[in-house]
């Protein structure tokens, strides 16, 4: 029987979770998860398609599966994910060496799609469904940090930017149980696990009812961190246009939710934002951030900003440069508008700004972003945060390294401390990428 499985994981934090859901569901049926490519029987690529780089990548990445495949002619491949839901026909007609393609609601079917694969058909499935979320299954831990995971709360998502394939390869939005949730997070935590995320792309939407009671999101994380005082919790994605002061307020009232939010812009223009189908202004998005600063100062935030997207000029650029500058966001990740195939934009707007321009303009963007970033650290220089120690620091094992709170890196000497133990630091110095602390 071939059963060792070897799982490679590209994109977002959402398909690390999805990998651990397929992990579990593949171990559930006899097979065993390897870490060693060379030794696998069964190779399964979580591919991600949100941006047209993120796709090209995992081209490339066919190119040497395809070797491997050559030296090992049992060896089965599958992709799984995204962009296997998306591309579906065009690998299965141009890479004849792919023997399965699971979408990112297929994954149950995998040990049936396995055996089919295994008697030499090609193995599909990318049905998608209103109401997977893979509640019952406890998903198995590939990182093995054992420190911090990721926990799947919501699936799918509605809101239909015009830019984004999400809604087409991942499906509708739909809520997980609270229960199994929280079930969930209380194994993590017996298995000493000491930082949560609670992942969806849009948390802000949750939303589970049970007879005349609704469960949002604000209730949600505030059972959790009530529930799990010994553990810590982050939450990502926020969208602006749901972002309330109930959720604000319930971060503000727990040391055990992390003060950071991830909070999109995408750009600082109104004419842009309306194209992009947002559903917020540059108005609402810094009545919000204005929110945010006040109901928890000591928040951090970090944004998305698509730079180049259809139609926009030097005046909507120099309206993004501008937000930023006021929202003066801690991190940013900072994309080049690229078409998606099925999306709303490609079938209505031109991609009419040309790659030098999206380039320039991208640049300027994360020069910026870099300045703000050196600025936010800076500030941080001589203060005192509680941090989770994640591991050795990748430099020396004389260091550990860990996050604030606010999700920046620190680096400090490990003393007497180990992965896992929360410790106050006063913070001495930074780099461009970290600050630099003493344990006191
Ligand atoms: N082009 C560029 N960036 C995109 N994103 C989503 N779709 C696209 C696209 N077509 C970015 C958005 C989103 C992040 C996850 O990826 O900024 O928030
Ligand atoms: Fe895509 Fe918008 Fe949904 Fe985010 S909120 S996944 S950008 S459609």
């Amino acid at each position: 029987m071939q059963n060792k499985v070897y799982i490679e994981t590209y994109g977002c934090q959402m398909n690390v979770a999805d990998s651990e859901v397929a992990a579990a569901i593949l171990t559930d049926n006899g097979f065993t998860i390897c870490k060693d490519i060379t030794e696998a029987d069964i190779i399964f690529l979580n591919t991600c398609s949100i941006r047209e780089n993120a796709e090209k990548r995992i081209w490339g990445r066919f190119k040497s599966i395809r070797y491997l495949k050559k030296k090992k002619p049992d060896l089965l491949t599958g992709l799984i994910g995204c962009m296997a839901q998306r591309l579906k026909e065009k690998i299965l007609e141009t890479d004849q060496f792919i023997d399965i393609i699971a979408g990112p609601d297929s994954y149950r079917h995998l040990p049936s799609l396995i055996e089919e694969a295994s008697s030499g058909h090609k193995a599909v499935n990318v049905i998608l469904s209103r109401e997977e979320t893979y509640s019952d299954i406890l998903p198995l831990r590939l990182d093995n940090n054992s420190v911090t995971a990721f926990v799947s709360i919501m699936r799918g998502c509605n809101n239909m930017c015009t830019y984004c394939v999400v809604p087409y390869v991942r499906g509708v939005e739909r809520s997980r149980n609270p229960d199994s949730v929280l079930g969930e997070i209380s194994d993590l935590s017996e298995k000493g696990y000491k930082e949560v995320t609670l992942l969806g792309q849009n948390v802000n939407s949750y939303k589970w009812t049970e007879g005349n009671n609704i469960i949002n999101f604000a209730q949600l994380l505030e059972r959790t961190a009530l529930e799990n005082p010994s553990m810590r919790f982050r939450f990502s994605t926020s969208h602006p246009k749901d972002i309330s002061d109930d959720l604000l307020r319930a971060i503000a009232r727990h040391d055990n939710i992390c003060k950071h939010i991830h909070l999109p812009a995408q750009s600082g223009s109104n004419r842009i934002l309306k194209l992009m189908n947002r559903g917020y202004t540059r108005e609402a998005y810094m009545e919000r951030i204005s929110a945010i600063r006040s109901i928890i100062p000591d928040c951090s935030l970090s944004s998305d900003i698509i730079t180049g997207f259809c139609t926009e000029n030097d005046e909507d650029h120099q309206d993004t440069l501008a937000l930023m500058e006021w929202a003066e966001f801690d991190f940013s990740y900072m994309f080049r508008y690229s078409e998606r195939p099925g999306t709303k934009a490609i079938r209505k707007l031109k991609d009419d700004i040309t790659e030098d321009i999206k380039t320039k303009r991208l640049n300027e963007i994360i020069n910026l972003q870099n300045k703000l970033s050196v600025k936010s650290k800076r500030k941080d220089i001589g203060r005192v945060f509680e941090v989770l120690s994640e591991g050795f620091s990748k430099r020396s094992e004389d260091f550990l390294f860990g996050r604030t709170s606010q999700n920046k890196v620190v680096i400090f000497p490990k003393g007497n401390l180990k992965k896992g133990d929360f410790v106050k630091i006063r913070v001495k110095n930074c780099t461009s990428a970290t600050l630099i602390g003493e344990i006191i």
